[in-house]
């Protein structure tokens, strides 16, 4: 057994429910005293990728069985809008809790889940691990020295789009049926994803957030399954006001331009993280800004063996010191539900063209009353039926997920050479397309065989919305130019000239 980061014998017997991202743990669970002795998953090829890991694990589809199984723990990387009832079934059954994001899908359901923490005296954490890198841990030791001062405004970023996830589970294998979409990435919209952006900015100033707006964005991006109100495609900026009078803005998303920046500015100076970490010191707006090296503090040491990065390994940490020496994680149950609500909220300003919302605080007991029997939440498609009409032939919709996560891939990877082409000679740096352009041409043979298998779908149910989301990503593709004669040549010899234009130059 490997020698743990507390100084204490004691271990914990951790069981995985969920071995999508539940499966990304291991290393660090041993470290910090976990034991992964069980894992449960409905998905028969994360299964067997589990029993690899850890062979000796008890391995179930049976949430029963895993539950009444020798655990005193559970991770709990089950589908996002199911936390908050799966976390009551663990915490009924006697086990701590460490709950992937978000805690809750509806404030009655956070009401819910606070109480049977409470009553089952049993540790919850919620697994938010943005805030412990090391440039969010640099800042927030800083901040408590009181370097920034107070908290003015801050802006924390999850801009992330992930298409394909509506069609595939994370480790890109397509959700079975083929016709079916994604339990939840196929609809949920990106206001309820909140807490990366979020949470390092409540972890880091210690301030609540009290009030929340939103106003509606109604553009989405191609090749999203249909939803009404834009999905994970949607972009979610919400502007929240903090119980010190500060404001922040939360912004998530899918939209073409990944993104993770946070800026903090305080009273005294602000911090930002942005390909590095600047500070702007001296209490001025137009004081040096200059950038410095972050680190995790007392816990550098830990970060540095683990080679985490720091967030997963902390989350772990600070959850399994909780339980061996009852030292309570930031993100408690209390914490938990202060991240959660603001996106709940957020979704409900936007669908009410910015109507503000108080955030309960469900340490109150009137709160809790008041927002108890509230269960509003977005409607839901049949994600059974998924993209095709009921009776669409089952052979011929099956591989529609492999079709459309592999278009998406292709068609992406190819739109970046022609758009970067058209830019070519404005370019720093214009060798720099010849990887794009590499990428381009080892997944042009694929794209031209995607597209011809998405136009067979496309012409058995041309009505469906499996079609029409093909039909968008094929347009991305500039499909009719993929499939003229000579295209793949077209791409190498362009490789030649551009090749023999940078090395003469
Ligand atoms: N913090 C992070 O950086 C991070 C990264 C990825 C995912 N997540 C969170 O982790 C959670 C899981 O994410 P994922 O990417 O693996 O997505 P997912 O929703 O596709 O995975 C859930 C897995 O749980 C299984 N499952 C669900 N309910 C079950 C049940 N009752 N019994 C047995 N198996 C069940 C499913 O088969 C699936 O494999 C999500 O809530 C997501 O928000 C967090």
């Amino acid at each position: 057994m490997e020698k743990g980061v507390f100084d204490t014998n004691r271990r914990i017997r951790l069981g995985v429910w969920g071995l999508g991202r539940g499966a990304s743990f291991f290393e660090a669970c041993a470290a910090c005293h976990l034991d992964v002795v069980a894992g449960c998953d409905y998905n028969a090829h994360m299964r067997e990728a589990f029993k690899r890991q850890v062979p000796d694990a008890l391995v179930t589809d049976d949430a029963e069985t895993f539950l009444n199984s020798d655990i005193d723990a559970v991770l709990l990387a089950t589908f996002c809008p199911n936390h908050a009832d799966d976390a009551i079934r663990c915490l009924d059954a006697g086990k701590h809790v460490l709950s992937e994001v978000t805690a809750f899908h509806t404030a009655a359901e956070g009401v819910k889940l606070v109480e049977a923490v409470e009553r089952s005296g049993k540790v919850y954490n919620l697994a938010e691990n943005y805030p412990f890198t090391a440039p969010q841990m640099y800042i927030a030791r800083r901040w408590k020295e009181g370097l920034f001062g107070e908290l003015m405004y801050a802006e924390g970023e999850y801009v992330h789009e992930v298409r394909s996830l509506a069609y595939t589970y994370i480790d890109g294998v397509p959700v079975e049926p083929g016709w079916a979409l994604h339990h939840w990435r196929s609809w949920l919209h990106s206001h309820f994803y909140c807490t990366h952006s979020l949470g390092p900015i409540m972890h880091i100033t210690g301030q609540r957030p009290e009030r929340v707006t939103a106003l509606p964005g109604n553009k989405t991006l191609a090749g999203y399954p249909p939803s009404k109100s834009g999905g994970l495609s949607s972009v979610a900026p919400s502007l929240i006001q903090m119980d010190n009078g500060g404001l922040v803005k939360n912004l998530m998303g899918g939209t073409t331009n990944d993104s993770h920046i946070f800026r903090y500015w305080g009273t005294l100076g602000a911090a930002e993280i942005n390909n590095g970490l600047f500070l702007r010191l001296g209490g001025g707006g137009s004081t040096p800004k200059l950038p410095v090296k972050a680190d995790w503090g007392e816990l550098t040491h830990l970060a540095d063996k683990m080679g985490h990065g720091g967030g997963d390994f902390f989350v772990l940490y600070y959850f399994a010191r909780h339980i061996l020496f009852d030292k309570p994680a930031f993100f408690d149950i209390y914490t938990a539900a202060d991240v959660t609500l603001p996106g709940i909220l957020a979704y409900r300003s936007c669908c009410e063209n910015g109507a503000p919302y108080d955030v309960p605080d469900f340490r109150q007991q009137a709160d809790r009353d008041a927002w108890r029997d509230d269960h509003v939440a977005p409607e839901r498609p049949d994600v059974a039926q998924g993209s095709f009409p009921k009776e669409a032939d089952r052979e011929v919709v099956a591989p529609f997920n492999r079709v459309i996560r592999d278009l998406i891939n292709n068609a992406l990877a190819y739109r970046a050479y022609v758009d970067w082409r058209q830019v070519l000679d404005d370019m720093e740096n214009p060798a720099e397309i010849l990887s794009t352009l590499d990428r381009a041409i080892e997944c042009a043979p694929a794209l031209r065989e995607t597209i011809f298998e998405a136009q067979a779908i496309i012409d058995a149910y041309p009505q469906s919305e499996g079609a029409r989301a093909l039909r968008e990503m094929m347009e991305i593709a500039q499909a009719d130019s993929v499939l003229a004669e000579g295209f793949i040549s077209s791409l190498t010899d362009e490789r030649t000239r551009l090749q023999r234009r940078f090395l003469t130059k």
